[in-house]
């Protein structure tokens, strides 16, 4: 297979984009990434034109393939053709929450948001501001995003920031714990129980390897969280919309 042309976009990227891309994970491929040119149904062509069987797709949400159904493609077309954003709320937002809420049982209210990070920011804000407290639980091995209360390594005796440029300070407000083990939580909500936030939690653990709760797990964090006022937050990044019907929650 040739990849002159994705070696010779590499080179050019890591003069304009630090670490030659916009996200490390796209970046990470050694020597140098495949540069995508484009999808069709479950494949991608490169930038060389080899084809490969796309098993990315995405990273998650292409959840049919490349190829957006017809009727898909025309309402985003006819969407863009009457002008691309226009800083006023629009009657498609009521519309789709409204339909996100009526497929998914677990739904009530819903906020619609850019990313992934921006969602589990928004849900820890809410949890500290709602209950006016400041730890954070998370789960050893999980994934939250790029933001500063979940990227945090160590045991929960002794946390610190997974990468540089975050303070000391966020890193003390998060307890990591074991995935599916409920004599942790338990003991954690024991110690802590007043001050904690809220739980975050993928409920399939899926950035470490697939990792399924055991049963009863997600009901004792229910229950815990539930006795002491915290509130429970699953992170459906991944699982949303593939697992469970609609979603795990
Ligand atoms: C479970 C989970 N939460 C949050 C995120 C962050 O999403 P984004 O990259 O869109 O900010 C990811 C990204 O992979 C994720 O897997």
């Amino acid at each position: 297979m040739d990849h002159d042309r994705s070696r010779d976009l590499y080179d050019r990227a890591l003069s304009v984009l630090p670490g030659g891309g916009n996200s490390t994970v796209r970046a990470a491929t050694e020597p140098y990434p495949q540069f995508a040119a484009r999808g069709e149904s479950g494949h991608i062509i490169d930038a060389d034109g080899n084809r490969y069987i796309d098993w990315v797709m995405g990273l998650g949400p292409l959840l049919y393939g490349h190829d957006l159904p017809q009727p898909v493609e025309s309402a985003i077309q006819s969407r863009v053709s009457e002008g691309p954003m226009y800083g006023l709320p629009t009657e498609i937002e009521v519309e789709h929450a409204e339909f996100v809420r009526r497929h998914v049982p677990s739904v009530e209210m819903l906020r619609f948001v850019n990313s992934g990070t921006e969602a589990t920011v928004s849900a820890v804000r809410l949890a500290r501001g709602y209950t006016g407290r400041e730890k954070v639980v998370i789960m050893q091995g999980g994934y939250h995003g790029a933001q500063e209360s979940t990227l945090v390594k160590g045991d929960r005796r002794a946390p610190r920031p997974s990468s540089m440029g975050i303070p000391d300070e966020f890193a003390k407000h998060t307890i990591r714990i074991p995935f599916n083990d409920t004599e942790t939580a338990t003991q954690v909500f024991a110690e802590h129980g007043g001050e904690i936030a809220c739980v975050l939690v993928e409920p399939i653990l899926a950035n470490k390897g697939i990792i399924a709760p055991i049963e009863g797990y997600h009901e004792t964090l229910r229950d815990l969280c539930t006795d002491h006022g915290s509130l429970l937050v699953f992170d459906e990044v991944i699982t949303g919309f593939r697992v469970g019907g609609l979603a795990c929650a």
